[in-house]
């Protein structure tokens, strides 16, 4: 190839516009740094940024912490019932255990939330309705760009029905929207009985994102020790199949933004992604085993790929959807019926 064409095919990478919408915010590039250690700094959330994300998903802050500073000040405000009028004013000090905890996220939130142009999103974890949720609020005024809510909630009561289970997760999204004014995303687990009519209840209902999917820890059992070993590991690129899976199917049918999480490894998992119809790829285990300055791989392979389709990234995003007027049942019936039958025919004896 003459050099004159290798410029011009650099020139044209380069030229790739990667800005995004997602949740209504406006983003650089779609690929997101999603909730892990590597939001625990400035520092590293500026080496993210350096490296090209579109927006930082800051680690959980989780319900059980918030509980506890509630039921602190709760204690400190009964013993103090007798004391001078003032003394009802007073909130607990924010200095130890999850008090400390909570001032030293709604620290490093303002503090992020002033160092980075991109958008920082807060994540509030859990799986309770109640008064926790307006911590949303205290998110939004230390400088949170959204918030992304992880409604990780393994059913361990066998009296649960599906639908109070669904209840349950609307209640939770209805009483952080009631707080915030900015965007808040909902990351999910894939385990409902009809995920698909789910989604679009959470959209009608007003969610900003669905970032799927949770990972649940799944424990392992050490057969010699007899134990059971809950170690947590980071993912494979082969978990990114059932988010995709999901996103195809849901992409004309809802209006509220997706994101895809986990099994995120290199660019092709972006593109398939991409293509699948995702407004935006999170990634962390990638970024935790490679260093925040992977990014710009993913991003540079993303520029490539569209680069040589002629593709923009609103063309290719979403090009290999399910589209609306197919019977996703009768997609995915067909689809599977046919692997199993060449499944047969190659392991067959
Ligand atoms: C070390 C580590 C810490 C994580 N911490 C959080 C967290 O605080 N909150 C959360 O919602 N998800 C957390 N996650 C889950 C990730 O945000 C992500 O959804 C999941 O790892 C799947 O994406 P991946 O395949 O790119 O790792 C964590 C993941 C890892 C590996």
């Amino acid at each position: 190839m003459a050099p004159t064409q290798v410029r011009e095919q650099v020139d044209r990478t380069a030229d790739v516009d990667l800005t995004t919408t997602y949740m209504g915010l406006t983003l650089p590039s779609p690929v997101v740094a999603s909730a892990g250690p590597l939001s625990q700094s400035v520092a590293s959330m500026q080496a993210l940024e350096e490296a090209g994300v579109g927006a930082v998903v800051m680690y959980s802050l989780f319900e059980e912490q918030v509980r506890h500073e509630q039921e602190q000040g709760v204690r400190v405000l009964e013993a103090n019932t007798n004391s001078f009028a003032e003394a009802l004013s007073y909130f607990p000090t924010e200095s130890g255990g999850s008090n400390g905890e909570i001032a030293q996220y709604l620290d490093l939130l303002t503090k992020g939330a002033d160092a980075l142009s991109i958008p920082l999103i807060a994540s509030l974890n859990g799986a309770h309705t109640g008064g926790w949720t307006k911590m949303a609020q205290r998110l939004q005024d230390a400088g949170a760009t959204g918030i992304e809510l992880n409604t990780y909630f393994l059913p361990g009561d066998f009296s649960l029905t599906g639908s109070e289970v669904e209840q349950r997760h609307l209640e939770i999204l209805q009483s952080v929207k009631d707080v915030v004014d900015i965007p808040v995303a909902l990351k999910l687990s894939p385990y409902f009985s009809n995920f698909g009519e789910f989604a679009i209840r959470l959209d009608a209902a007003g969610a900003d994102a669905l970032v799927l999917f949770n990972r649940f820890l799944q424990p392992d059992i050490d057969i010699n020790r007899q134990e059971v070993v809950s170690g947590f590991e980071l993912s494979h690129p082969e978990e990114g199949r059932l988010p995709r899976t999901w996103i195809a199917a849901l992409r004309d049918n809802v209006s509220t933004s997706l994101a895809a999480t986990s099994g995120v490894d290199g660019y092709v998992d972006v593109v398939k992604a991409i293509l699948s119809g995702a407004d935006v790829v999170m990634t962390t285990s990638a970024l935790v085993r490679r260093g925040a300055g992977y990014a710009t791989d993913l991003l540079s392979g993303l520029r490539r790929y569209l680069a040589r389709g002629e593709l923009s990234l609103d063309q290719a995003r979403g090009l290999l959807a399910v589209p609306k007027t197919a019977s996703l049942a009768e997609y995915e019936r067909s689809g599977y019926v046919s692997a199993l039958e060449k499944a047969k025919r190659r392991y067959g004896v």
